[in-house]
């Protein structure tokens, strides 16, 4: 008889931590942590080992959504993470001034990432980075003989000449043994949706600006309104991922009498189990329709976005995010 494999949370925290204590011993260690799932479970399962050894470095990169960072910043502290916030947008629109083709991006995004945390680490003299790398990230990253699907900001992105040591306690885990660990260890962000470490950036297709940042955000907070409303009302399951893409396919529209040339968004929700594969969700009209209408009547976005349009297709063939 086949035997069921079940993943054994309690044993891999276990192991990791013993790890982690083993590679970092009494050197400083600095993360990134983003509010995410996996970069707060790398960071509980490295700051159970280690403690305040343990510098954790948010970086509020201009593309989070709404009320992230305040709200992320809140449940560090809560924590107990030793935390620093970064206010690094700017600095991220600087670098990655006109630049609209997805790698190059990706890329330009991953390099800033790390000179911030090298910068910061060499405040806290850390020597070891912390990441909460996932297998998805890696092997979608390409290399050997695998495929570059998107690179990851936190694989492909990585510049060749980092001065810092890796470590990586959730290399091998599929998102749903994320999840599991974040349940055993009781970690608020456990049933969070997943959101990706170049954040907006990835949302906004073409040019990278606040302004249409800015868009992407508030879309992406009318689409998580309105699903978790139809949730909460028992209109639907909830997805796994659900957001808005700021498209760059301008169309034609009508506002009052007068012509209108705007921006077009895409809602997109997903189910999945670990990110490799997975179906667009069967969204209610009604819920697609408020959507539509809580963003085009939105009073930062009624002059500017006059088109949302529903994006039906799985992964494969399509990827979870537009870029
Ligand atoms: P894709 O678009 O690759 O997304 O089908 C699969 C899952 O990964 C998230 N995602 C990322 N997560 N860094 C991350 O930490 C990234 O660069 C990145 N790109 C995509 C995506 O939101 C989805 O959950």
């Amino acid at each position: 008889m086949a035997e069921t494999l079940v993943f054994d949370a309690a044993g891999f925290v276990a192991e990791q931590v013993a790890a982690v204590k083993k590679q970092v011993g009494s050197r400083t260690a600095v993360i990134a942590v983003s509010g995410g799932v996996d970069s707060t479970i790398a960071a509980a399962i490295v700051h159970t080992a280690i403690g305040k050894q343990l510098h954790a470095v948010y970086v509020d990169t201009g593309f989070m959504r709404k009320g992230e960072s305040e709200a992320v910043e809140a449940m560090y502290k809560r924590m107990g993470l030793n935390l620093t916030v970064v206010h690094a947008g700017p600095e991220y629109f600087e670098a990655l001034g006109s630049t609209t083709e997805p790698e190059a991006k990706r890329k330009i995004i991953g390099e800033k990432f790390i000179r911030i945390f090298e910068r910061e680490s060499k405040k806290t003299g850390a020597t070891v980075l912390v990441q909460g790398t996932i297998a998805p990230d890696w092997i979608e990253s390409g290399g050997g003989k695998r495929d570059t699907i998107k690179s990851h900001h936190n694989v492909g992105g990585l510049p060749k000449d980092m001065k810092l040591e890796l470590c990586e306690p959730l290399y091998h885990l599929y998102k749903d043994e994320v999840r599991a660990v974040a349940r055993h260890l009781k970690v608020e962000v456990a049933e969070r949706q997943p959101f990706p470490g170049p954040g907006l950036a990835v949302r906004v297709i073409g040019n990278l600006t606040p302004e249409r940042v800015q868009l992407a955000r508030e879309a992406c907070d009318v689409v998580e309104r309105e699903i978790e409303a139809a949730v909460a009302a028992g209109k639907m399951a909830k997805p796994w991922q659900y957001f808005a893409v700021l498209t760059n396919t301008p169309s034609v529209g009508v506002q009052g009498d007068l012509r209108a040339y705007g921006e077009t968004v895409a809602v997109r929700a997903i189910d999945s189990l670990d990110a490799m594969t997975g179906t667009a969700v069967h969204v209610p009209y009604e819920v697609l329709g408020r959507i539509a209408r809580g963003i085009t009547n939105h009073p930062k976005m009624k002059d500017k976005v006059n088109r949302v349009v529903y994006d039906i297709t799985d992964k494969p063939p399509a990827t979870v995010e537009w870029e």
